[in-house]
């Protein structure tokens, strides 16, 4: 399953508001149509945003070498539209500032041609590196079940997510291979419903057992002891280890505190952010109120209701067991690991 492929030419991708009704790939050849798929979710979860990102720097590159125009300032323009689509998942921003760092090694020295060449194998080496990752993450995480264990997940942190693979839903591909899952309750995830929508088809396709719960259930299924961990993705982690993801994560994380239950992070360094220290300066994106007011299309609020709908919430890092990431599992004290990471790596 592949959310997102680049043929040479455009960006296909994967339908996720279609899902899982319909499974339908849609072509950007304008970088401006990557910029809409993902403010309207179109393409949606961290690495897979950062990922279409890349192509579209790749888009508008290529348009600014074929209409012959101004270059650098066409391309500055490009990085900062598609940097206005969604603010809170990192990786959306690591990924448009490693192509604008070949863009701007490039261009001074030159032709547009030239540099669009260099753009568009750096944006195939942050897809493909991306799956790698994702690959590393499940071998790690996987480790972290040394029985057969029931997991509850919330939104979709799989394939559709990233590049390929998935960063929570891998570890759990990855176990469930090793014969450590008994069954994945997936949180429904509302107000979009990734988990009832993406991450129960994703597994339901694999035939991983999934049972699918609206989110106020994740308490009393603890308190039944049907689930013994929680995994989840993240769309930004801080130095101190606290973590960005979509709402309705930090109440699980809350619950699985109460029961005494482990509650993993899986995420590539992609998705850390060495310039912040703890999640109160992380940027969480609000959508519009219809998300709340309608279901599927149907109203099931009183017109002119006041409504708060951010599309995410932090986690504080005390909550949290472990963050999985590709280059291994940091246990708590989070904060001198992702220093130590942040050095090897030269900071961001
Ligand atoms: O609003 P979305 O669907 O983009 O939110 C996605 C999530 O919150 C995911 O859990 C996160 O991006 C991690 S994906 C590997």
């Amino acid at each position: 399953m592949q959310s997102l492929a680049w043929n040479g030419q455009c960006l296909q991708l994967l339908d996720q508001t279609a899902l899982p009704v319909k499974t339908e790939y849609f072509a950007c050849h304008d970088y401006r149509r990557v910029a809409e798929a993902i403010r309207r979710l179109e393409v949606r979860g961290a690495p897979a945003i950062g990922a279409a990102a890349a192509f579209g720097i790749v888009l508008g590159a290529r348009e600014l070498a074929e209409n012959h125009s101004d270059f650098w300032p066409g391309l500055l323009a490009v990085a900062d539209e598609l940097r206005q689509t969604r603010p809170t998942a990192v990786n959306l921003f690591w990924a448009i500032d490693r192509m604008m760092a070949v863009a701007s090694r490039y261009s001074p020295l030159f032709s547009p041609e030239e540099t669009l060449l260099a753009l568009e194998a750096e944006a195939v080496a942050v897809a493909a590196e991306d799956e790698q990752s994702n690959r590393l993450m499940a071998g790690h995480g996987a480790k972290l079940f040394t029985e057969k264990t029931a997991v509850l997940t919330h939104c979709n942190a799989g394939a559709l997510a990233t590049v390929a693979f998935g960063t929570a839903l891998g570890i759990i591909r990855q176990a469930w291979a090793e014969g450590k899952i008994s069954r994945v309750f997936a949180d429904e995830t509302r107000p979009l419903l990734q988990g009832a929508r993406l991450t129960a088809w994703e597994l339901m396709q694999e035939g991983i057992p999934v049972t699918l719960i609206t989110d106020n259930m994740a308490g009393w299924v603890m308190k039944r002891q049907m689930v013994q961990a929680v995994i989840v993705g993240a769309d930004r982690i801080t130095l101190n280890g606290d973590v960005a993801n979509k709402i309705g994560t930090y109440s699980v994380a809350v619950l699985a505190k109460e029961h005494g239950i482990p509650f993993y992070v899986a995420a590539p360094l992609s998705t850390f952010d060495f310039s912040i220290k703890s999640g109160e300066d992380i940027p969480i994106e609000e959508r519009g109120d219809q998300e709340v007011t309608c279901l599927g299309g149907v109203r099931i609020a009183p017109e002119g209701v006041d409504v708060f709908n951010p599309a995410f919430d932090v986690t504080p890092h005390a909550l949290i067991t472990a963050i999985v990431t590709e280059a291994g599992v940091l246990l708590p004290p989070f904060d001198e690991k992702i220093a130590k990471i942040r050095l090897e790596k030269g900071g961001k």
